[in-house]
Formats: structure tokens, sequence, C-alpha cells
């Protein structure tokens, strides 16, 4: 029978007992992790957020507390005493004990569909049906303790620089550019719709306008896309964006902020027992950035060394453009690639020539799954001597000045590609990622942040015969370059810049177009007339005309930034209610179908195909 509080107040948390209060009564309040019946003497593990605490039952309520079963809500008044018993070293409590004098039920629990606790395995579906019992388990509610950490210290930095915290609405007008946008009907107005935002984008850009100066949100976002470990269709950006600035004021001023929390967060790794790397990490990651600040590196440069826009600079393996060196030689894959303005480029991984053959293979299958059609490998023995899948193709002159532009040595593996840029740069991107990890190249709990900047304004989009813009159509493209948009659209960089932690994109933005002629010039290039222009975007184009300062911004993926700083696989590890890969929530088995009648007050007909 569950029991009232009846006044009964906590006195502080099962975590928070220290050996300064032996002696002391306490009454804590959890759930019931363990119960251990030794006949006499009654033993419980009492759970709650900050730990675990072992109360003892000898005599009073000693009865009562034999019936206790796991995941019972309880209430427990003691005096706090030193382990009569083994002490435990693996919990902050394991020297102490509390003597249980009252026990009181506060609601009894059903047994759990698997047991609460960490390193369970226990099916997924499972686990997410039952968020709040996973999110019982101590290494989620640390996670869920550090997220909550993470964006006070962001309010914090980012008040004390001057922003403001400004809401912008969940409920605004379909944009049609980037993602897929979930729309919401209007009862009101029938057959029209909002869409949930993608980001706050165009709002913060007209609080610019309205002199906000300094804006900032933790704002939900919303896009309809395909979802992978680091992707959710709901998420959470850290926005901001500032008036009278250029994109080194932006990069200064998050790098400033990266430098606060990586300084800050090694006190809290600490107080929620998470691994000692991650903190030492913290403190390396911002001793470098208190020193140096974060390394700047053109899209071209990160593209041509690490064949990726977000590379992981933990370990070297760089990319050799050997295009030069092979364009005369008999090999016509290679020969062939450069004709038809490719590239052929290589990876040397250092001490790996021994690899067996099937290894070599299924390094072939990864370059593959990136679109190429091939991968070309030359293996040095220990004793120097070549075996090449390509080597009777090539004199032998050819061939030692290729391992000599690959800086070979022996016990060296030199792989090839030989494409388009795009695909030369994924497939050996993706290869250099995959041996880096099967290699163990790097630390894996190092936090190295790059900026990448200078990105392509615009991307050629086969679907849609057009230019589009890669970023957003109001970044602004460097002016330098902008001079020959008419000639080569695809050359122009943009004032865009991402910030990179360990390969992952954590972040972006951009200096805004504030010129209207840029802005007209851009609509063109990007296919808009100009009537359409103003039907999707009229509302910022009138606002820019009343004296729109120059302004940029830059959005964190939070969710990305709490995954990466906790070391979890996933992104849903760090979301109290994430949704799964189909885009449902399993706890609340949405989305659902609705009634009929809500359907008619919104005159929407459903109207599903057939499968074929
Ligand atoms: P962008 O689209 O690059 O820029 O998004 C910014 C950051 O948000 C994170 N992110 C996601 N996180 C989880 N799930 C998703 N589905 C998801 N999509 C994006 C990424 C990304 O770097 N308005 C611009 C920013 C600006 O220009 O100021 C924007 O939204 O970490
Ligand atoms: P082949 O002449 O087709 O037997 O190819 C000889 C070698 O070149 C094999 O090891 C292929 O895997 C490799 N190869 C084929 N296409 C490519 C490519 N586009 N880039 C790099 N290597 C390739």
């Amino acid at each position: 029978m569950a029991e009232a509080l009846n006044g009964l107040k906590r006195t502080c948390r099962c975590g928070e007992v220290t050996e300064a209060m032996i002696g002391q009564r306490v009454t804590l309040m959890g759930w019931v992790a363990k119960m251990r019946n030794k006949g006499g003497i009654v033993f419980v593990d009492l759970r709650d957020r900050t730990g675990i605490m072992q109360i003892v039952f000898e005599g009073n309520d000693q009865d009562k507390a034999a019936t206790l079963r796991s995941e019972f809500c309880v209430a427990v008044t003691g005096v706090v005493k030193k382990r009569g018993g083994a002490v435990n070293p693996n919990l902050k409590t394991g020297t102490m004990e509390v003597e249980g004098e009252e026990l009181r039920i506060l609601s009894e629990s059903q047994t759990p569909p698997f047991h609460i606790q960490d390193g369970i395995e226990t099916r997924d579906e499972l686990r997410l049906k039952y968020r709040y019992l996973d999110l019982r388990r101590p290494e989620l509610q640390k996670k869920l303790i550090f997220r909550s950490r993470l964006a006070q210290l962001v309010r914090d930095f980012l008040t004390s620089e001057g922003f403001l915290d400004i809401e912008t609405p969940d409920l605004i007008g379909s944009t049609p550019e980037g993602a897929r946008d979930y729309l919401v009907p209007s009862r009101v107005h029938p057959g029209r719709f909002y869409a949930l935002p993608q980001s706050p984008q165009l709002y913060k850009q007209i609080l610019m306008c309205s002199g906000v100066d300094r804006y900032y949100q933790l704002a939900r976002c919303f896009r309809d896309e395909d979802l992978r470990a680091d992707r959710q269709p709901e998420f959470t950006q850290i926005d901001m964006e500032l008036s009278f600035v250029d994109e080194n004021d932006v990069m200064d001023v998050n790098t400033r902020l990266l430098g606060y929390i990586l300084e800050r967060i090694p006190a809290i790794y600490e107080e929620l027992g998470f691994a000692p790397e991650l903190a030492d990490a913290a403190r390396a990651a911002a001793g470098k950035i208190a020193d140096s600040g974060i390394e700047k590196m053109p899209w071209k440069t990160a593209m041509d060394l690490y064949g990726s826009d977000k590379p992981d600079l933990r370990f070297g393996m760089p990319i050799i453009d050997v295009g030069d060196v092979v364009k005369d030689c008999g090999f016509a894959v290679f020969t062939g690639a450069l004709a038809s303005g490719g590239f052929v480029r290589g990876l040397n991984v250092k001490g790996q020539g021994g690899m067996p053959r099937k290894k070599i293979d299924k390094l072939t299958e990864i370059a593959k799954t990136y679109g190429a059609k091939g991968m070309a490998y030359v293996a040095i023995g220990a004793d120097g001597k070549v075996k090449s899948s390509f080597a009777k193709f090539m004199t032998e002159e050819q061939m030692s000045a290729l391992i000599s532009a690959m800086g070979g040595e022996n016990g060296d593996l030199l792989l090839f590609a030989a494409d388009s840029f795009k695909v030369v740069c994924a497939s050996l991107g993706a290869l250099r990622l995959a041996l880096g990890k099967e290699l163990g190249l790097y630390d894996e709990h190092e936090f190295r942040f790059v900026w990448i900047t200078e990105f392509p304004l615009l991307e050629w989009s086969d679907e849609e015969g057009r230019f589009m813009a890669m970023h957003h159509p109001f970044t602004m493209p460097m002016l330098s370059d902008w001079a020959h948009v008419d000639e080569d659209p695809g050359s122009v960089r943009a004032v865009a810049y991402d910030i990179v932690l360990n390969g992952v994109e954590l972040g972006g933005g951009s200096v805004r177009i504030h010129i209207d002629t840029v802005q007209e010039k851009m609509f063109e290039v990007l296919g808009f007339t100009p009537e359409r222009a103003q039907e999707q975007f009229g509302f910022l184009l009138t606002a820019f005309k009343y004296g729109v300062p120059p302004h940029a911004g830059l959005a964190y993926g939070f969710d990305r930034m709490a995954m990466l700083l906790t070391a979890s696989d996933s992104i849903r590890d760090v979301i109290a209610f994430p949704k799964v890969k189909d885009a449902s929530d399993l706890m609340v088995s949405a989305p659902t179908e609705v009634d009929p009648k809500q359907l008619e007050e919104l005159c929407i007909k459903i109207d599903i195909p057939e499968k074929e």
C-alpha cells in the first residue's frame, strides 16, 4: 500500500551523504535498486539521481523492508554509520551505510521489463518503450545531468558576451530550400499549413534588422530527413546571430565559447563520474585553444588532404595527389581518369605492407561503396620487394617514381583511387577513416577541433538541374570570387564556416548577404524569378529595405555536442525522449492516426496509395 509523505522532508540525496555526516540522522528518498534479506538483517540499495546508498534494517521496520522489491519508491530515515561489512570501492558512498529507523513505501512497482542497471543487454525497442525506466540507469542519468550543465555553461557564456535569449515561433511558413518540412494544418485557414522550423534562420536575421544586435537561443529544430546515428527529426541547436561583425568575429567568439566549455567540464566529468580520460582530454583541448585558438582550414585543403569537409584530424595519413607522376604511365585506369578531368590520388598506410590480400579486398569493398570502380595498391615488403595490382602496366622507373611521390618506404602499403574529384575524395576519405580506426591511429579521447572555411557557395543538383545554395540563399559570397559567378558559378566560395570536432560537423554558419544587389544576383544564379523570391522570402527582403545591418551567425547541433563530449555512440543517449530510425516515438507510439472528427475540422482527407 502506498503511503503519503505526510510532511516528511528529504534531508539530502543519496550521493550527497559524506563521511562528515557520520552520526547524523538523514531522510533519503528514491528507488530500491536491490534488496537482500539475510535473515535477521535486511540490506537495501537505495538509488536516486546522485547515486546509491546502502540501508541496513535490523529490528526497526525490518519486516517491512523484507517486503521491498526492485523499483519500489521509498523514503528512509536513519543514522549515517561507517560500514560494518565490506567497503564498496565502486560507490562514492561505499564506506558508509544508513542504519534504517523508519521506512515508508511511497509507491510499489510492478516487476520492471528489464533490470535497471548499467551495461545491460536489452533490446533497444524495449528500452525506448519504457524510456522512463531506462532513464533511471545511472549512465543515462549522468548524461542528462551533463547536458543540463552544458546548456547552463552556454547560457552563462553567451549572456556574459551580451547575447539576448529570444524565442522564435515554432509555427512558421514553409521554406522549400533545405530538408523536408514537417507540416501542421491550420483549422482556421482550411487547406493552409504551417511548417515547423528547420532552424530559426530567417527569424534570427530579422532580429538583426530589429536591432537586437546579438541573439541566441537553444532552439528546437525539425527536419523530415533520413535518420542516422547523429541525426534526429527534432533536435536542438545552440543558435546565434550577431550584427556588425565579420566571419572572424563569429569564429573568435565561438572559439572562446568552446574554450570556456572545455575549461569547465572537467569538474563536471569528475562530479558525475565520467572516465578520467575525458577530463584530461578536455583540459588538453582547453589549453590548446587558450594558446593558439582553433586551426582554420579552407574547404579545398580539407577535401584534398582528407577527402572530407569534416576531417578527423586526430591522426595524419593525408591523401597524396600523384596525377603528375602517373600521367604518362601505361596503366589505363590512371591515365583514363586523368584524361577525363579526374584525379589519381593515394594513401600511404605506414607499416601495413604485409596486409593480407583478404583485408585489402575488404578495403576495396569500402572504396566501392563510395562510388570507386576499384582500388589499386602497391605493397612494399620489409625487404623492399614490391607487390602491386598494376605493376605490369608500369616501368620500373615509373613505379619507383610513384613510390617516392607517396613517401613509400619498406613495409608500407599504398592505396590508390582514380576517378572524379568527388569519388576520389569520398572513397579515400572513407578508407582513411576506416584504417585510422582499425589500426588504432588516434586517441579516442582526444577532442580535436578545426574550423573549415571557404566552402563552395553553390552546388550543382542533378535532380533540380540547377545550382543550389550549399548553405542557404542568404550566404555571402566571397566578393573576390563573385565577379566571375556568371562564367563559373561552381568556383565561387562562400563566407561560410563549419566547426568540426573529431570528424563530426558540430556546427556551421556564415556571413549573410546584406547588400541588395548581391542578393538579387544570388536569386538569379539560383534560378529564382524576382516574383518567386518575393513570394518565398518577401518578408525578409522587405525587412532588409529598412536598414539591415551587416550580420553573421552560427548554429551548433547541441545534441551532437553533448554526444561527443560524453563519448556516446549515439545522439539518442543524450536526448531524454529520442525517436527511432523511422522517426517514431516508441514510448507514446507517435505518430498516430487521429479521430476522423479532427480531420474533418481540418478539411483533410487521407488517401494512401496502395503499395505495389
Ligand atoms: P545547419 O543546417 O548546418 O545550419 O545546422 C547546424 C547544426 O545542427 C546540427 N544538425 C542536426 N543535429 C541533429 N539532428 C539533425 N537532423 C541535424 N541537422 C543538423 C548539426 C549542424 O552543424 N541556420 C543554419 C545555421 C546558421 O547559418 O547560422 C543551420 O541550421 O550539428
Ligand atoms: P584491372 O585492370 O581492371 O584488373 O584493374 C587493375 C587494378 O586497378 C585492380 O586492382 C583494380 O581494383 C584497380 N582499379 C580499377 N579501377 C580503379 C579506379 N577507378 N581507381 C583505382 N584503382 C582501380
